[in-house]
């Protein structure tokens, strides 16, 4: 199987729930939420995959001294990685998908892919509690190798599925805390709540797993997640699916970096699609990234092996991208290799 036969499966199974776009750019499935796309008119995710496309390249090949090959592994959270990439969680395949996988198989496909290509995914959450439950069991399949999002429930429920996790062995925790937007989760009856910096830092206190805040878009929310002591952010509109009008994740990138600087982990989402975006958001000022719904696409139309091949045509994409730019490791990739 290759990476273009994983498109084409996909497009057969997806159709008419996910179009299968030559560009996942957001701009045939805008509205569809529930659904894959982004809320109302779609742009907070058509302006992500929009702004990053912009970002160029500055492409030089003198290099000063001989170059050795490229070398994209990471250490996060205490763990190797082969690449600064994961897969985001993405719950609801009955809701989001039609119903055409079972959320457990679309966890095993993701956590199993990944794990073999040496990278990570994160689970998702939702108003169904099977969107928790389900990846549960391909994680201890595993052994925990994988990131479960919580949903910012109440407090007593957080800790309640901390301690579910945790047992797991997993590798990190993260909460999307901006899921306060999301209107079916509303409609479910099961509230979520905004979170203040007092209850993150409850939870950062009452968990020994490295805490992820997910869903900030500026320097003052970063400024207030610094003070959480967590140990990670990731700059996320959630794909667009939470605010509509709100500004590219990579645009408000550097903002946020020059606040954080190196007292936390920086990741970013939101349309990053190739091994050449991954650069470009390094060079923003992440450390690693999540992409979304393309890595869905390579679940459904190749299973775990489709993840595989979608991250291994990542990893070269990354690589032939340092080379034409005259990068060798990741600390290479700074704002100067980029203009934007
Ligand atoms: C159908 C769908 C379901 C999602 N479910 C979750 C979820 O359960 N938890 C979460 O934190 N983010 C969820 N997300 C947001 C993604 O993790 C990610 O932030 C977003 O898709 C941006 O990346 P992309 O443009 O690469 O898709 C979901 C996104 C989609 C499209």
């Amino acid at each position: 199987m290759n990476y273009e036969e994983v498109r084409a499966k996909a497009k057969e199974i997806m159709v008419p729930e996910c179009l299968v776009c030559k560009e996942c750019n957001g701009v045939a499935c805008k509205g569809w939420v529930p659904g894959i796309g982004a809320k109302w008119t779609g742009n907070s995710f058509i302006r992500s995959f929009n702004y990053l496309n912009e970002v160029k390249l500055v492409m030089d090949t003198i290099v000063l001294k001989e170059q050795e090959a490229q070398d994209i592994s990471i250490e996060l959270f205490g763990k190797e990685f082969s690449a600064p990439i994961f897969v985001a969680p993405i719950g609801g395949m009955d809701i989001n998908y039609g119903g055409k996988i079972e959320e457990e198989d679309y966890h095993r496909s993701t956590l199993t892919g990944a794990k073999n290509s040496g990278i990570a995914a994160f689970t998702g959450d939702g108003a169904n509690d099977v969107y928790f439950n389900a990846p549960q069991k391909p994680l201890k399949e595993l052994d925990g190798w994988g990131i479960p999002t919580l949903k910012p429930w109440s407090q007593e429920k957080v800790f309640e599925k901390i301690k579910v996790v945790e047992e797991l062995g997993v590798i990190a925790l993260a909460m999307d805390i901006d899921s306060a937007g999301l209107v079916h989760l509303a409609a479910s009856g099961k509230p979520v709540y905004s979170k203040t910096p007092a209850e993150l830092r409850e939870i950062v206190e009452f968990t020994k797993l490295p805490f992820i805040i997910k869903g900030i878009m500026s320097a003052k929310g970063a400024q207030k997640a610094v003070e959480t002591g967590a140990y990670g952010i990731v700059v996320s509109n959630h794909g667009g699916r939470v605010l509509d009008n709100t500004p590219a994740t990579t645009e408000v990138l550097p903002e946020i970096k020059k606040v954080v600087g190196d007292r936390m982990k920086i990741f970013v989402d939101g349309g990053i699609r190739t091994g050449a975006d991954v650069f470009k958001a390094l060079a923003l000022g992440a450390d690693a990234v999540l992409i979304g719904r393309t890595y869905a696409i390579s679940a459904f139309g190749g299973g775990a092996e489709g993840v595989s091949l979608y991250t291994e045509k990542l990893k070269a994409e990354l690589k032939d991208t340092m080379l034409m730019t005259g990068c060798t490791t990741l600390s290479d990739i700074t704002a100067d290799k980029i203009i934007y």
